[in-house]
């Protein structure tokens, strides 16, 4: 039975994810209040999911074929859905995902086109029943000013590695997304300053345990 809430952060490559989670990790530290709070990113986030996800991002031995990544980056979530989002979110925590399943539909559906975004929503039910997030932050970005965004001493992983083009249709299966998901998209421009952003996150998430 799930009494905790559960938020997700989505968006193409170089959005910004990562620094708000980052961000809001040192708020609730700051606050004393990391007890309540369980951060997760995807893929990765167990034993086995951190091993899918340098397979699914940084293994050029053999890169899987479209429909294998779909099932790696769903054998991942699976695994840390069961073995800690739905835990945590049974202890009556509030569970921050660093992307969700929104990021197949975007990717491996819409952008990659190997299922509809129909048929991947019912992949997921059939292996995560109807859990889904309660509040998801979109941070909107162009492709074009995300790619000026990346740090050229890191090394690109496989999926950064896709050209332009792609990276338009995931921004287009993002957007699709949240205008038929309206009730949990918040939609941030992502394009604002970090700090404002940031006050922004902190002041949805508030308001959203406070009516919990
Ligand atoms: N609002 C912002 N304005 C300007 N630069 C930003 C902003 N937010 C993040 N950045 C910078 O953009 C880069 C990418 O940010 P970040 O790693 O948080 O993105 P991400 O969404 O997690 O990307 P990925 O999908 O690749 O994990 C970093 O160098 C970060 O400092
Ligand atoms: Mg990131």
């Amino acid at each position: 039975m799930k009494k905790g809430l559960f938020i997700s952060f989505e968006g193409g490559e170089a959005c910004g994810k990562t620094t708000q989670i980052q961000m809001f990790q040192d708020y609730v530290d700051k606050h004393d209040n990391k007890n309540n709070f369980i951060f997760v990113k995807e893929p990765g986030g167990t034993i086995l999911g951190e091993k899918i996800r340098n397979l699914l991002m940084f293994d050029e031995t053999d890169p899987p074929v479209a429909k294998a990544e779909l099932f790696l980056y769903c054998a991942s979530r699976v695994h840390l859905v069961e073995k800690v989002i739905i835990p945590a979110l049974n202890a009556g925590k509030t569970v921050i995902a660093d992307r969700f399943f929104d990021s197949t539909i975007a990717y491996q559906g819409i952008a990659r086109n190997i299922f509809s975004p129909e048929e991947i929503i019912n992949l997921t039910h059939m292996l995560i029943g109807d859990l889904k997030p309660d509040l998801t932050f979109y941070l909107k970005i162009s492709p074009e000013l995300a790619f000026k965004r990346k740090n050229s001493d890191i090394p690109l992983d496989r999926i950064e590695k896709e050209g332009l083009e792609f990276h338009k249709k995931v921004a287009y299966g993002f957007d699709t997304i949240a205008e038929l998901e309206k009730d949990r998209f918040f939609i941030i421009d992502a394009t604002k300053s970090i700090e404002e952003i940031h006050k922004l996150i902190i002041n949805t998430i508030n308001n959203k345990l406070k009516n919990k």
